[in-house]
């Protein structure tokens, strides 16, 4: 979660982060849904939620996880639809590792023409594989507000301890170099065909996700405010 400051403006759609696993959609998500006051929907979390408390959608998609496959899009859709019902997404919301199929990305479509919302943006992380694995390998999330590190590129300034709210940092059982392997191929074979879906639609932004953590927040940030207000 990052620190408590006063929104810049409100988001007037949805934005969604699309690239591979350890591009830093997560990264620059909680950053932006922190500037707008919007809600921040990462899929994974909330996946990883149901696992840990062990519900019957949590139990379906561990093992799933573990093997860093995608959880089946009836079980996801279902989650998504739910949670984006709730009042605080009637203005906008910034996804984050959502939609990730051809087939997620129609019904979401469908989903915000019902709810009133304009068509989303999307900001496509673009980055090369080789970046990827010490991205992936180094980083620790905090257990409590899930603000998200780097052992060799952001490192806490206590190791294992968050600089926020002092909560315990963990490494995530998908973050194994055999499981990333299996998520990015995942990646390439169901999700990268949405960069050509969003592109036809005229809705994709393209940033150079290999930039600094800074870099790549202004570029997001001169798309948001290009964008806000636009049909
Ligand atoms: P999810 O949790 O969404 O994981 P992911 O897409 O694999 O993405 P990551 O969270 O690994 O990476 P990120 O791009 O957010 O990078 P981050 O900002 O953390 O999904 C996990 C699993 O859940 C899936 O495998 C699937 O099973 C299931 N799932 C989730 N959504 C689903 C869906 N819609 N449908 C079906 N299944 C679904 O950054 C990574 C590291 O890099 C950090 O250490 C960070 O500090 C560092 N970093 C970030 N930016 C930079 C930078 N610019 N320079 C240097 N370091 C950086």
């Amino acid at each position: 979660m990052a620190l408590e400051q006063r929104p810049v403006g409100k988001l007037d759609r949805a934005v969604i982060f699309l690239g591979p696993p350890g591009s830093g959609k997560g990264t620059q998500a909680i950053v932006l849904a922190g500037k707008y006051g919007a809600p921040h929907l990462s899929t994974g979390d909330m996946l990883r939620e149901h696992v840990a408390k062990g519900t019957p959608l949590g139990l379906k998609a561990k093992p799933i996880m573990e093997h860093g496959e995608l959880v089946p899009d009836s079980l996801v859709l279902k989650m998504v639809a739910e949670r984006i019902e709730r009042p605080d997404c009637s203005h906008g919301f910034v996804f984050d590792g959502f939609p990730r199929t051809v087939t997620q990305a129609k019904y979401l479509g469908e989903l915000l023409r019902q709810h009133g919302l304009k068509p989303p943006m999307v900001i496509h992380m673009v980055i090369g594989n080789a970046l990827l694995l010490r991205r992936l390998t180094g980083r620790r999330t905090c257990k409590v507000g899930g603000e998200i590190y780097n052992i060799y590129d952001r490192p806490p300034k206590v190791e294992g301890i968050c600089d926020n709210d002092g909560g315990a940092l963990f490494q995530r059982p998908d973050d194994r170099e055999e499981v990333i392997s299996q998520r990015l191929q995942a990646y390439d074979k169901q999700t990268a065909p949405l960069v050509n879906y969003y592109r036809r639609l005229g809705l994709l932004h393209e940033i150079d996700a290999s930039k600094s953590v800074q870099e790549v927040e202004q570029g997001i940030d001169q798309v948001v405010a290009g964008l806000r207000g636009a049909r």
